[in-house]
């Protein structure tokens, strides 16, 4: 086996490395290499990203000459003539592209238009150039996937604008489109080099925006973190309330805004970050991804709101395998209703779909097993290889009156998505 020397000097991208070795059978007949790609990416918190005084994206578009950056319409609305303000006071010029980002935008079209954009046709970005992009989660989706077609893989700082795409969307690796089968069914594994968190941006979020983000921080917390889920018993209601700490005056409650949004990247990255391109599947984060993927649009749902109708069945059926007794179900179920999330929907009675959605994401996560992720113990969480139909059945049937007991029968606040047109 021969280990290749590579030097620095020829490097395409001063944020990506790779080294490889080869080895030739000795009949002289065969040969086979091995390669290994190297990436780094932070997420840092940060208070006014786009106030002048904050160094953190003129540092990193002053030596580049420029920025290019791509921009959600809405966001753009809000937050762009500060963003411009920035760039300008910093003396670097900017060129955007504004884009609608609505979940019907999440399509290959779109990505087509962005790569243009950023591409020979536009702004002809150098392979090592740092794209900007900011927005939510349909943004991060699209306009990282542009950015790993474009010259095969083109790095991008995030600034997650949503919830979503401050705690999940934005830092993850799985840049996509949506495809007719399920949804975020075609992309790559291009996670951005450095995410920037400011929840000052969530001021503007719409209120059920707002409440369908805070579903992946609590299935980070019912999954991987104790402790950030007695921070959303207590706080999650008033974190809601005040965007974040972003309305009124309290110190000590956006203290616990950042601990909130640091524990749930700390809970996040330290399964998604260290496991960037699913080579295994033993992945906390995808708690209430399984049936979702595909009763999400079915129902017309909005992300979060699909998620915790999942993480609420799952759990059900954690109490019917024994990992989970009831108070901790039930634990669970009142987070998530505080925040007004959904906790049971109908569509999940449709139980045809139901094994559909585990054919389909069986086959997604390597065809062994299902590996669904299931709570043990809050904060806690296993995997189940498979879910025979008569167990998910009684799960569906136990959990269908356990939410009965509630007025609404456990549906959540502003749960549908009002912008899609789903095929
Ligand atoms: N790739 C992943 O790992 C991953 C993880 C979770 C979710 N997602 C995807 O993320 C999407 C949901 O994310 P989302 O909730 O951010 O949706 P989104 O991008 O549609 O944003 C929600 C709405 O808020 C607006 N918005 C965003 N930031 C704003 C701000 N600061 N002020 C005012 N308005 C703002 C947007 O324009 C949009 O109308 C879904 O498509 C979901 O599939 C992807």
């Amino acid at each position: 086996m021969t280990a290749l020397r590579h030097t620095d000097e020829y490097a395409t991208s001063a944020h990506y490395s790779g080294t490889g070795d080869i080895r030739c059978d000795d009949d002289r007949r065969s040969l086979t290499v091995g390669a290994t790609f190297t990436l780094r990416s932070e997420v840092r918190l940060v208070d006014g990203v786009f106030d002048p005084a904050t160094p953190d994206l003129a540092e990193v578009y002053r030596p580049a000459g420029r920025c290019v950056a791509v921009v959600d319409a809405t966001v753009d609305r809000f937050h762009g003539a500060a963003m411009r303000a920035y760039f300008s006071a910093h003396g670097i010029p900017l060129t955007t592209m504004v884009c609608r980002a609505l979940e019907e935008d999440k399509t290959v079209d779109a990505v087509c238009r962005m790569a243009a954009f950023l591409g020979g046709d536009g702004c002809d970005m150098a392979r090592g150039e740092p794209v900007l992009v900011v927005g939510g989660g349909v943004l991060a989706d699209t306009a990282g996937l542009a950015c790993a077609l474009l010259n095969r893989r083109t790095p991008y700082v995030m600034v997650g604008t949503s919830i979503v795409s401050a705690v999940d969307a934005g830092p993850s690796p799985r840049t996509c489109v949506n495809g007719t089968l399920m949804k975020n069914a075609l992309g790559a594994y291009h996670p951005p080099v450095l995410t920037l968190v400011d929840r000052g941006l969530f001021r503007t979020l719409a209120p059920e925006h707002l409440r369908h983000g805070v579903a992946e921080v609590v299935k980070m917390a019912a999954v991987d973190d104790e402790q950030l889920f007695t921070l959303l018993q207590r706080h999650g209601r008033a974190l809601l309330d005040t965007r974040f700490a972003t309305t009124g005056d309290d110190p000590a409650l956006a203290a616990v805004a950042d601990e909130v949004l640091f524990r749930s990247l700390y809970a996040y990255m330290r399964h998604e970050g260290t496991n960037m391109f699913e080579t295994r599947q033993d992945r906390p984060h995808a708690y209430g991804h399984t049936w979702s993927t595909k009763f999400e649009p079915v129902a017309g749902l909005l992300h979060g709101h699909a998620v915790a109708v999942e993480m609420a069945l799952t759990a059900t059926l954690a109490t019917l395998v024994g990992w989970l007794d009831d108070d901790d179900r039930d634990a669970l179920l009142a987070v998530c209703r505080d925040l007004g999330l959904a906790v049971h929907h109908p569509v999940v009675e449709d139980l045809e779909l139901m094994r559909l959605a585990q054919e389909t994401v069986r086959r997604k996560r390597g065809g062994t097993a299902l590996w669904a992720v299931a709570p043990r113990g809050l904060g806690r969480c296993d995997y189940l290889a498979e879910v025979e139909g008569s167990l998910l059945a009684e799960a569906v049937d136990r959990h269908r009156a356990r939410c009965g007991a509630f007025p609404d029968g456990g549906l959540g606040r502003d749960m549908y998505l009002r912008d899609a047109r789903w095929a």
